[in-house]
């Protein structure tokens, strides 16, 4: 069984500020720095990081040989990581004193997804094999049909959500992982009781992980319901948190452990991404989460 991320990579422009801007205010930061990350890339190296062999496809821009030498230092799998002319994908990121962040994003390279380029990657899978998607590339809708068409098992991050999730036939995936606004956007509901519910309603068959950022996370399948907390840590930046918290998860049901032991497992690596900076550089590798005390 392989497992595909066909994902975003972008180079992410991190400032630091005392507080998010507002509308129409000007405010200087204190540093800059730039991080390697991206959804798509983010996940790939936190499945790699915990020891999952992933391969990662997508594109990168003229500017993008950081993001490529990333994946290779991580171990994630490139032959599927195309290099086109033009801009790639980038964020501008403030992060703010609480560590918080708010993301302005720019897709360039990630836009450029052809179902060429779609079918020529999924030859080389096959049914029982995993793709993990979330929503930064164009052509989701038509990687989802030609995914299950083959028979892989889909696992869908709808994030950041927008109208394009609306093409999609979200009936073919096999697990959401989502936080409580994605949550909302998908199923109308706000309580996470409710949109558990819904999601049941609405794709029966789905697993779901429900993120609820300091009331920890909620995952759902035909068994029941299991919860789980956070482990406390001072928050530096949570650029990549959910990444972290999506491929250790992932990890998890990989290598057949327990639920809970598994949402253990990704919240304390989340809590360990959170305490540092930047978005690949803050995940951890696995026998650092294993042998970290944090409660
Ligand atoms: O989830 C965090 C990521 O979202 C950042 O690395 C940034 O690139 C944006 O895509």
């Amino acid at each position: 069984m392989k497992v595909l991320n066909f994902g975003s990579l972008n180079l992410d422009y991190v400032y630091q500020v005392d507080h998010i801007l507002i509308p129409g205010e000007t405010l200087a930061s204190s540093d800059r720095k730039t991080f390697c990350g991206g959804k798509g890339l983010n996940q790939s190296i936190a499945l790699a990081k915990a020891g999952i062999p992933v391969y990662h496809a997508g594109m990168i821009g003229e500017e993008g040989d950081v993001l490529l030498e990333t994946c290779k230092e991580n171990g994630v799998n490139t032959d599927f990581i195309r290099k086109i002319p033009g801009p790639g994908g980038h964020t501008v990121i403030q992060v703010d004193k609480e560590g918080q962040n708010c993301i302005l994003l720019f897709g360039g390279s990630n836009r450029s997804m052809t179902r060429e380029f779609v079918d020529s990657v999924l030859s080389s899978f096959e049914k029982g094999d995993i793709i993990l998607l979330q929503n930064e590339i164009n052509e989701l809708d038509y990687i989802i049909d030609a995914a299950y068409e083959k028979g892989m098992m889909i696992i869908l991050n709808p994030s950041p959500y927008d109208s394009a999730l609306d093409t999609c036939d979200l009936s073919k995936v096999s697990l959401f992982l989502v936080n409580e606004i994605e949550g909302y956007q998908i199923t109308g509901e706000k309580e996470p009781e409710k949109i558990l519910a819904r999601i049941k309603e609405l794709y029966p068959k789905a697993k779901i992980v429900l993120t609820l950022g300091g009331e920890g996370s909620v995952y759902q399948d035909e068994s029941g319901i299991y919860r789980q907390g956070i482990f406390k840590v001072k928050a530096v930046d949570t650029t990549a948190a959910g990444d972290t918290f999506t491929g250790y998860f992932i990890s998890s049901i990989i290598d057949g452990m327990p639920v809970q032991e598994g949402l253990s497992l990704a919240a304390k690596a989340s809590a360990i991404a959170v305490s540092r900076p930047g978005a690949t550089a803050s995940i951890p590798i696995r026998e650092e989460v294993l042998s970290s005390d944090i409660k």
